[in-house]
């Protein structure tokens, strides 16, 4: 017996189908706000996320399932998304012809943690990429869809909001953070790790002693150069009036090394202690740090595992024809028969079915409009016995005009 590996599961109904009406629903919503399809590949360069997430992330330092290829390749499973849409960005020039260009994605990423409720090892992304506005519009826009999306499932949420600054403030403070960190005494074994690779990820550590130690440590948001500022202020002037709710949480930092600016995230009261739904920020940099051309970028990804269990789906109306036979010499007419229907329906079949009634309780079961079904009656004469499941009634059809038929 070989089961599948901790921390990944199999989507089994309902929560498949919870899956495709949530994808189907947040493609739709993107497509609204001008995002295209983009897939890239699982397998990446274990250096494209070292070089983008950071050495001082969790995700790199301890999380990543990397491994040498059979060509000598040093790669890796993707952990996030935004690195490989960056790397396509710029290996496919799109960063030379200027321009904005604005992606959605979505699948599995995987990260080597410890797996626990809305934690797993492999769990399913839904995120967007947007690329070439540096305005603040663009930051709102996000945020705006991000929050449709919720709406859209009734998720209720809260968004908590900072900004990491951008290169002209982001120094300067790094000097004064890394000053106070040096004056403490009892930092964790990770903090000190970040406190060189990228002190500001010290601010949003877990552990209950360094947040008390850091009870008085500079805040980014009160070093903020002028244009930061000035974005930051605009930005919530848009939230604002667009009635959305945030909080201002200073020690939002994320946890991935890219972030500049604007950094979000949507967090519910009602999944457990892995709270955050969904998560982004401005990465203004990233794609000049990947090789390419200086390029404005912001996005967000949705963690599906963890909203599955918010999505509810509708009751859904009866749908489908289900045909069952019970005798072995009605297969062929039933198979041709499902041939016919599926051009234009969906079609469900069962062949040796136990009877009629067995039959008529899973065309029900399998939530069908229609049940035919074809027995020895229905070989002889060539009229099936059809059942609208809605309605009750039956009556036969001629199994020439099963095409016909508008079901
Ligand atoms: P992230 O915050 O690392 O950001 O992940 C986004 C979301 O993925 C989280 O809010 C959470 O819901 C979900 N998630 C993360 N780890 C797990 C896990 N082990 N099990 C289940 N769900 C998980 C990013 O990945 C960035 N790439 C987002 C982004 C896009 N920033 C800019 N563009």
């Amino acid at each position: 017996m070989i089961n599948a590996l901790r921390g990944m599961k199999d989507l089994l109904l309902p929560e498949s189908e919870k899956y495709l009406y949530f994808i189907e629903n947040c493609s739709r919503i993107a497509k609204n706000y001008g995002f295209e399809f983009i897939s890239t590949p699982i397998l990446e360069e274990s250096a494209l996320f070292k070089r983008s997430v950071g050495e001082s992330s969790d995700i790199v330092g301890k999380e990543m399932y990397e491994f040498i290829d059979k060509g000598d390749n040093k790669v890796c499973l993707r952990p996030e998304g935004t690195a490989g849409i960056v790397r396509s960005f710029i290996q496919n020039k799109t960063d030379r012809t200027g321009g904005v260009k604005r992606f959605f994605y979505y699948g599995p990423m995987f990260r080597y943690e410890k797996p626990q409720k809305g934690r797993f090892r492999q769990f399913y992304q839904f995120g967007v990429e947007s690329f070439g506005v540096s305005d603040v519009k663009e930051d709102a826009a996000i945020i705006l869809m991000l929050n449709e999306i919720l709406n859209f499932f009734k998720i209720k949420t809260v968004l908590k909001l900072n900004s990491l600054g951008c290169s002209a403030c982001m120094p300067s403070y790094r000097i004064k953070l890394v000053k106070f960190l040096d004056s403490l005494d009892g930092l964790c074994d990770d903090c000190m790790r970040r406190k060189v690779l990228n002190p500001i990820r010290v601010l949003d550590c877990k552990n209950a002693q360094c947040q008390s130690l850091l009870t008085n440590a500079p805040l980014l948001i009160d070093a903020l150069c002028d244009e930061c500022k000035s974005d930051f202020e605009n930005l919530k002037s848009i939230l604002d009036k667009f009635h959305i709710n945030y909080e201002i949480d200073p020690k939002l930092v994320r946890g991935l090394d890219y972030y500049s600016k604007t950094a979000f995230e949507f967090v519910s009261a009602d999944i457990g202690a892995q709270s955050s739904i969904a998560g982004g920020g401005r990465y203004d940099r990233l794609v000049e740090i990947l090789g390419g051309k200086p390029t404005p970028a912001i996005g967000f990804a949705i963690g599906v595992d963890r909203i599955l269990e918010l999505v509810f789906l509708d009751e859904k109306k009866r749908d489908g024809i289900y045909i069952g036979t019970i005798e072995r010499e009605a297969q062929d007419l039933a198979f041709l028969a499902a041939v016919t229907l599926r051009r234009r329906n969906k079609v469900d079949i069962e062949f040796e079915a136990k009877g009629l009634k067995n039959i008529l309780k899973n065309a029900d079961k399998a939530n069908a409009k229609y049940c035919v079904c074809i027995g020895e009656n229905e070989l002889r004469s060539g009229i099936l016995w059809v059942k609208n499941l809605d309605t009750k009634e039956n009556f036969g059809i001629k199994k020439e005009l099963l095409g016909e038929f508008t079901w």
